[in-house]
């Protein structure tokens, strides 16, 4: 099949601003953590990457280690590129990836040396079949290699043309701070930073989104959706075919808990009081606030990511409703 992406591509998104960059990104991007890897369907792969560029999604997410097995998310978005996004099409697309997960063996394979993050770029770029990324991340801090040394192989990958610009991810704010002043002085701003977010996981709200905004810098969250769990899916048992169900998922069947369960249903009475689904009622509290640039949800479907593009009809709440989530969360 030869995929011709919809002329009306552009009407819909919103884009936003990326901290004080140039860079503009759509308020919802796509992560290929989950289902782009061998075991998954790669039909459903393909449709899930069309369905996202033909409504304006202009970002998509990997890392090195992505699959299973690590490296086939990459290899299999280099195939689709390759395949349907050739030419001009790259222009318009952001491609991030990221270095600081194990992935392969020794002592050069996982952390923050210049020599695995060079060298792990290198990788990427050979299997997504291109010449450069548009960002790149140190996927996690390391605790054992001096900040300058791995900003400096930033600045590097920057300077040699196998990115365009460089984000943190998983920085604690003091972490971040640090990391993006170094990056500043080195001449290679920090565009982004990269954290877990969502109306179950608020640890960013301690002052990391402060030193973003101080800073300039933009915000994306991951799992804005906690994998699933800030949906209706959930609600009546664990469906087959959901990640909870799959043995290479990362959300394991344990943390699908009464007391989640809860909190997942008052919420998503609200949500329907609001006229959304949960799914678009999670990314909507997200996105009210203007410090988030983006979203970065998963999908197993294309139609779940149209189901949650439609947050983007209804971004604001009331200070009813978000004392009615504060209460829910807070399990009164
Ligand atoms: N920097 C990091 O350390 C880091 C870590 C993790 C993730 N990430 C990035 O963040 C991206 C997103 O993470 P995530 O996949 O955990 O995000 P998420 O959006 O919280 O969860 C996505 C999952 O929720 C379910 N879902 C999505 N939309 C739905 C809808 N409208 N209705 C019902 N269910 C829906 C699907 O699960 P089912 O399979 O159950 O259908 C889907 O795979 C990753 O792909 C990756 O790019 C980064």
């Amino acid at each position: 099949m030869n995929y011709i992406p919809d002329e009306s591509r552009y009407q819909s998104m919103q884009y936003r601003r990326c901290g004080n960059s140039g860079l503009l990104l759509p308020a919802i991007s796509l992560g290929l953590w989950h289902n782009f890897g061998f075991v998954d369907d790669f039909e459903n792969s393909k449709q899930i990457l069309f369905t996202a560029f033909d409504k304006g999604i202009t970002h998509f997410d990997l890392a090195n280690n992505y699959g299973p097995p690590p490296g086939a998310a990459e290899e299999n978005l280099g195939k689709i590129l390759k395949q349907h996004f050739a030419g001009h099409l790259r222009d318009e697309l952001i491609i991030s990836s990221k270095a600081g997960y194990l992935m392969w063996p020794g002592p050069y394979g996982e952390w923050g040396s210049r020599k695995y993050l060079i060298s792990s770029l290198d990788q990427s770029l050979k299997r997504l079949q291109l010449d450069y990324v548009d960002i790149f991340y140190h996927h996690r801090p390391d605790p054992n290699t001096p900040l300058e040394e791995s900003m400096q192989a930033l600045d590097s990958i920057v300077r040699t043309g196998k990115a365009l610009y460089v984000g943190i991810s998983n920085y604690a704010a003091e972490d971040a701070r640090k990391a993006i002043d170094i990056l500043k002085k080195l001449g290679t701003p920090c565009v982004i930073h990269q954290p877990k977010y969502s109306m179950f996981e608020r640890w960013v709200e301690g002052g990391l989104l402060d030193v973003l905004e101080e800073k300039g810098i933009g915000c994306i969250p991951f799992s804005p959706l906690a994998q699933g769990l800030l949906t209706d899916k959930y609600l009546k048992g664990i469906p087959a075919n959901s990640r909870a169900s799959q043995v290479h998922g990362f959300l394991k069947k344990e943390q699908v808990t009464a007391e989640i369960i809860t909190k997942v249903s008052s919420l998503n009475d609200l949500a329907i009081s609001r006229n959304q689904s949960l799914a678009q009622m999670a990314l909507a509290w997200l996105l009210r606030d203007n410090r988030i640039t983006s979203v970065l949800v998963g999908a197993s479907s294309a139609n779940q990511l149209l189901d949650s593009l439609k947050c983007l009809d209804n971004l604001s709440f009331s200070s009813d409703e978000l004392n009615t989530i504060e209460h829910i969360l807070k399990g009164n």
